[in-house]
């Protein structure tokens, strides 16, 4: 008789570290950014990085996006190995399979929405896919701005530009810093829902630092940083859930410690 063993469900990964170290400076300027963190960005879904101001989210984004390199540990992009590629390699890397979205857009002023979008493609020698193209562009809703320039769009607009052009290329992983770090409550919105659909429907892998609960809740998953090490994590978060974890880690900043500090002043 034969058995048939199925393999162990495994979801992929899109990035993954290991046992990930970062110090910056040395001596006395030392700073430990990052204490042995072992993460794995599931592909296909929408990861958010929360955690209290300097906790590390930025550097492990860096590391994790080859940015920033590591000062001991793994970091893989999909199965290739970051630490060890040189600089050739990892730019390679970065522009073949990994986007960006910034808090400031990042946009190059003296080009058209259009010519934004399509920079990183032309760069790497690539023809947009013309299909794509008009499916990022409905789904963030551009179509009549794509001949302005930055200056002559929203901030919300420029976002969505922003959006577009780490989309259109297809990457393996966007990586998005605070990206409605500068938005009102509208536009962020706009963005984090446009941003949720390419996952859903597109099954575009992103991974996202915020600040903002409501952000967070858009993800499929919550990882929480402190003092350079992952201390909690959630799945299918609510603003609420969200807000619950970010109390336990830094109760010194949350309402409740701001309605404390009303009750001491007043005392
Ligand atoms: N280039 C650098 N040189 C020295 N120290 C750095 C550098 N970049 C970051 N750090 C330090 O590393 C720690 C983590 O910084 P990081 O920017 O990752 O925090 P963060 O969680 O993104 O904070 P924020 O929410 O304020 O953006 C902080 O103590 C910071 O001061
Ligand atoms: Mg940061």
């Amino acid at each position: 008789m034969t058995v048939t063993v199925s393999p162990p469900v495994r979801t992929e990964s899109a990035a993954r570290a290991a046992d990930l170290w970062k110090v910056y400076g040395s001596g006395e300027a030392q700073v430990v950014a990052l204490r042995g963190v072992s993460t794995e960005i599931e592909a296909g879904r929408f990861t958010a990085i929360m955690g209290p101001s300097g906790s590390g989210k930025s550097t492990l984004m860096h590391c994790l996006a080859g940015l920033d390199t590591a000062t001991r540990g793994e970091v893989f992009i999909g199965s290739t190995k970051l630490t060890g590629l040189n600089d050739k390699g990892l730019t390679k890397l970065r522009r073949e399979q990994v986007g960006f979205i910034f808090q400031q857009f990042n946009l190059l002023p003296t080009l058209s929405a259009k010519e934004n979008i399509l920079l990183p493609l032309a760069i790497a020698g690539r023809k947009p896919d013309e299909g794509w193209f008009d499916t990022v562009i409905s789904t963030v809703g551009l179509g009549d701005r794509l001949g302005h320039r930055p200056s002559q769009l929203s901030g919300g607009q420029q976002q969505r530009v922003a959006c577009a052009r780490a989309l259109v290329a297809r990457p393996g992983v966007i990586f998005a810093d605070e990206p409605t770090g500068n938005l009102d409550s509208r536009s962020g919105a706009e963005v984090l829902s446009f941003l949720r659909r390419s996952v859903r429907e597109f099954g575009q892998t992103i991974v996202m630092v915020t600040h903002d609960p409501t952000a967070a809740s858009y993800a499929d998953r919550v990882l929480f940083l402190a003092d350079g090490q992952i201390v909690n994590e959630l799945t299918d978060p609510t603003p609420q859930t969200v807000l619950d974890a970010m109390q336990k880690l830094d109760p010194g900043h949350g309402p409740a410690a701001a309605a404390q500090d009303q009750d001491e002043e007043r005392n």
